[in-house]
């Protein structure tokens, strides 16, 4: 096996008595795309900067390729960040920006400039090297500060929020645009977001953080369909919890009691995180089907509509189960010939065993 890029081992970080950061153990691959998820305050900046090495842990260590990174100031780093709001320089032209580093290393003028070019095609600014940097749109920065960081060539880039201060459509582009990047120039990314759907969309793997603490790494795939809790459940997409008690385990099943679907046997790794402490089981929408006329399914339980939301390719519906209180939701494509119900309809439900999740 290769060694990783990145090694935290028993990171903790406290500001004063506040502890941000708890028993951190990561490892990150060489030419990764590793995305930091988490609400905001639960630490994500706080881990990227103690890689950077703009703040000092408390305790653990941090290895780079392999290097401790004990005392190594973050200049001396093989790492570059980019910064949520991505602090470039207005009065300099883009070209300036991006040479900045490099006349700060005192490179050889040609070397810098072939960089330069080299960094400003990569981010799809070509013909703007002139441009004064603040006659440039969010998006445009935002590259300017991309090929700032990249022309450096670092072993790993490390962005916090990146996207965030660019508005829907520019984000969805740029977050193509830098998976891309990321591909054609083969450099580790680490980057920071509170957006579930931007982790999803470009990540090889995922640590999801909660309070300081690292809940769940996994690719995007695994934390979606086997999330390990049910906090990363809940964070992570839609998910509907239904109450369940474990009532026996034999050889690979286990037999439970789930809130309105009565006794069942459900084979043990459908307990992704282990059955200690499971309490409750999971069901995403899509895994829900709305039945009509002589539609059958594997199971199938009597509900009424009391919410539909409808989005043109898809309509979601809030449907009241027996004894449960709060209604549940099941997503359903509108194809043709799918008629789209009311609320107070009586609805049957098709659901099947291996579609739920036994978490804690
Ligand atoms: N310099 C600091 N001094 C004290 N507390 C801080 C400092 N920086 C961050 N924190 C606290 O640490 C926690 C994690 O912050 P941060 O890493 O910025 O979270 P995130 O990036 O996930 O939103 C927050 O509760 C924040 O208030
Ligand atoms: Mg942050």
């Amino acid at each position: 096996m290769t060694q990783p890029i990145i090694r935290l081992s028993g990171l903790d970080k406290f500001y004063g008595d506040f502890q941000a950061l708890s028993q951190i153990n990561l490892d990150i691959k060489t030419g990764e795309f590793f995305s930091l998820l988490g609400p905001s305050g639960c630490g994500k900046t706080t881990l990227l900067r103690s890689i950077a090495g703009f703040e000092t842990s408390s305790a653990g260590s941090l290895h780079i390729d392999g290097q401790s990174m004990d005392g190594v100031p973050a200049n001396k780093r093989p790492t570059n960040m980019v910064f949520q709001s991505y602090a470039i320089f207005p009065h300099m032209s883009v070209a300036e920006n991006v040479a900045y580093g490099l006349k700060a290393r005192k490179l050889p003028k040609v070397e810098i400039k072939a960089r330069v070019a080299e960094a400003i095609d990569m981010v799809g600014l070509q013909g703007f090297d002139e441009r004064a940097s603040h006659a440039l749109s969010g998006g445009q920065r935002q590259r300017v500060a991309l090929a700032r960081a990249l022309v450096l060539k670092p072993r790993v880039l490390l962005l916090d929020e990146p996207l965030s201060a660019l508005d829907k459509k520019l984000r969805e582009q740029m977050q193509s645009e830098l998976r891309r990047l990321q591909r054609a120039v083969g450099i580790t990314f680490v980057l920071v977001t509170h957006d579930q759907e931007e982790a999803l969309t470009m990540s090889d793997r995922i640590a999801v953080m909660f309070d300081g603490k690292i809940e769940q790494v996994a690719s995007p795939q695994i934390l979606y369909g086997k999330p390990s809790t049910r906090k990363v459940a809940a964070f992570i997409g839609m998910m509907n919890f239904l109450d369940a008690k474990i009532m026996t385990t034999s050889g690979d099943n286990v037999e439970v009691e789930v809130q309105s679907l009565g006794k069942l046997t459900l084979p043990l790794k459908q307990a992704t995180g282990g059955l200690d402490g499971c309490n409750s089981v999971g069901v995403r929408p899509e895994m829900l089907t709305i039945l009509m006329g002589s539609q059958t399914s594997e199971r199938e339980i009597e509900a009424e509509v009391t919410e539909v939301s409808y989005y043109g390719d898809m309509t979601y519906y809030d449907v009241k189960l027996p004894a449960k209180e709060d209604p549940i939701t099941v997503s359903m494509r509108n194809t043709a010939g799918r008629k789209v119900l009311e609320v107070g309809a009586k609805a049957r439900v098709g659901w099947s065993t291996s579609s739920l999740l036994l978490l804690k």
